[in-house]
């Protein structure tokens, strides 16, 4: 029997209305909306269509919104002057920049320049480490808490269960494992991280209740990977070529979705899965960010 389809999009508009009803209590009790900041650099096309899919999300739900776009060219200690007002403006709770940077730019200083109250991503170290450790005062990245939402609310036991992760990255792959292992929502499962160098890949996957693919390789995960009943997530956002399409190409997860989904008991599609559901949670972490800084923050 074919898969359960696991919407993304309509948990993430679920989520979006839960969250425009927080800003607007937020709002009455203090006056001043939730605050979202992006920061751009550069001109690279997919990252300019998430920064304004994200702005327009926070708009949407009554958030103040501000994007700064800066040059290719800007040098890291000015990128690091736009982090340090924006740490200090009290209308902004919540503070992205967005990934990949250029390359004479260290990420690090950049992601431990942002201040970890406003760390909406939940890059910075502290929250790395609180996430790891379990402290409830934390801000979790977006996809990976965006799929362990997508879990709880589609009503998938998580505890007990083996989940495999394919994907080692700090976006993904290393807070999903966090996560899975942890004692919160969508936790305490037994957790086995892979990534594309794993050897026998598929001897691990086959073993998985629920398979997370985070490896950004089309069609990965082929059905034979698959055991019967999982769940799988398909966290991939791949463009392959596609003379058919007027753009040119088309977008394609890492999971050989029409084979996949005649083995799994549920799976994601892409589009329209784990995409949808990181904005959601940038949203939802932006209104966490807010509460727990209170509205203003001087
Ligand atoms: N680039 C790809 N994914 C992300 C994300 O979740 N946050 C940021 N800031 N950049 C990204």
């Amino acid at each position: 029997m074919a898969a359960e389809i696991i919407s993304g999009t309509e948990l993430a508009r679920t989520i979006r209305a839960e969250v425009k009803k927080g800003v607007e209590e937020l709002e009455k009790a203090v006056g001043e909306p939730p605050g979202l900041a992006t920061i751009l650099v550069g001109d690279n096309p997919a990252s300019q269509s998430y920064v304004k899919m994200k702005q327009r999300a926070a708009q949407e739900v009554g958030m103040y919104s501000r994007q700064i776009d800066l040059e290719v060219d800007v040098t890291e200690d000015e990128l690091l002057g736009w982090i340090e007002g924006l740490n200090a403006d009290p209308a902004v709770h919540g503070i992205l920049v967005q990934l990949p940077l250029p390359d004479h730019i260290h990420k690090p200083r950049i992601l431990e320049a942002v201040h970890p109250a406003k760390d909406v991503d939940g890059f910075h170290p502290i929250n790395v480490g609180r996430l790891n450790v379990g402290h409830p005062e934390v801000l979790v990245p977006c996809t990976p808490l965006g799929i362990a939402e997508l879990l709880v609310r589609s009503g998938v036991e998580t505890r007990g269960q083996h989940a495999v992760v394919i994907g080692r990255s700090n976006i993904v792959g290393k807070p999903m494992s966090a996560l899975l292992l942890g004692l919160g929502r969508g936790g305490n499962a037994t957790v086995t991280v892979t990534h594309l160098l794993t050897r026998n890949l598929a001897e691990h996957t086959r073993m998985a209740d629920i398979l997370i693919v985070a490896a950004g390789h089309p069609h990965l995960v082929t059905a034979g990977m698959v055991k019967p009943g999982a769940v799988v997530i398909d966290v991939g956002v791949n463009r392959v070529e596609d003379s058919t399409r007027e753009r040119g190409y088309r977008i394609t997860g890492d999971v050989d979705f029409e084979a996949v989904r005649e083995v799994a008991s549920a799976i994601t599609p892409v589009p329209g899965g784990v995409g949808p559901m990181t904005i959601a949670m940038l949203l939802s972490n932006t209104l966490k960010a807010a509460r727990a800084l209170g509205v203003p923050v001087a």
